[in-house]
């Protein structure tokens, strides 16, 4: 039903893998030929992933906060892979759904410390390998909100805002390499991502959706994998919008 491509190749790690939108793509990546580890913080949601593959896949436990997490993270997986050919990095969190006036300096440094520097991070661990292999594709998740900018997710936001820069600059700077480094603006899925903010919230962000309902994980693979194959080998430094119309830029 799904687009094929040959990935039979290719070595890919997924943050945020064990579950939601990573544990997904991840799941696509694999049907068509990927290797795949999975980086997560939860190592108990890490080895239940295990068993959405009809294939053995690594999974390397990790705080993408914590640059030192990540470059032992990066030493675990090239040990037992020569080539690191995708990265999806999808790992983060919400934070609380609460006015920007009344979030505390400790609830927003969380979040801007996983959600943009953790994929900083993960970004600056992994491109040297693809650097020197002379190839690679990635794609950094990050949100409608971060163009839109929602209310009650100040942090969040700010966060996506963030990594949607840090990717326009990396994609450029690797532009002459045969490596591409992309993003993607999803609206709201249907993850458990949201039992981290209000029923309001929630409701909230799907009225603002014009297709009048939440963005598929099955959806946003789809754009994610072809993003991630070979055949994606011009396009760099953009951000993909699959916000259902929200967002018309
Ligand atoms: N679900 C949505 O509505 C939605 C919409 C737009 C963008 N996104 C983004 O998509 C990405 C995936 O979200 P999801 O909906 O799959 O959520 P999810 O909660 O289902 O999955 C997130 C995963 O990231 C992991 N994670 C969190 N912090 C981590 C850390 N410090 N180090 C390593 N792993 C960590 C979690 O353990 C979890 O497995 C996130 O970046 C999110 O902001 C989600």
């Amino acid at each position: 039903m799904y687009a094929k491509y040959d990935m039979s190749k290719e070595v890919a790690i997924i943050t945020g893998g064990a579950m939601g939108i990573g544990l997904v793509c991840a799941q696509r990546l694999a049907e068509n030929g990927a290797e795949i580890i999975l980086w997560d913080r939860d190592s108990e949601a890490l080895e239940a992933a295990k068993a959405a593959f009809n294939k053995p896949v690594a999974t390397i436990q990790v705080d993408i906060s914590d640059p030192q997490s990540v470059a032992a993270a990066m030493a675990a997986s090239t040990k037992h892979h020569s080539r690191i050919t995708q990265l999806l990095n999808s790992a983060g969190i919400a934070g609380p759904a609460v006015p920007t006036l009344d979030y505390t300096a400790e609830d927003w440094c969380q979040v801007i410390d996983i959600n943009l520097n953790g994929t900083f991070y993960v970004n600056q661990a992994v491109l040297p390998t693809m650097k020197a292999q002379n190839y690679g594709r990635i794609v950094n998740v990050a949100s409608v909100a971060g163009k839109e900018g929602n209310p009650n997710a100040g942090a969040y936001s700010a966060s996506k805002a963030g990594v949607i820069g840090l990717t326009k600059t990396l994609g450029k700077e690797m532009a002459t390499y045969d490596i591409a480094v992309n993003c993607i603006t999803p609206a709201a899925a249907q993850t458990r991502i949201l039992e981290q903010i209000t029923q309001q919230h929630i409701d909230y962000m799907l009225s603002k959706i014009p297709r009048g309902r939440f963005v598929l994980t099955d959806e946003i693979a789809s754009m994610v994998a072809w993003l991630l194959s070979a055949e994606n080998s011009f396009t760099t430094a953009s951000v993909f919008d699959i916000s259902g119309g929200r967002a018309t830029y």
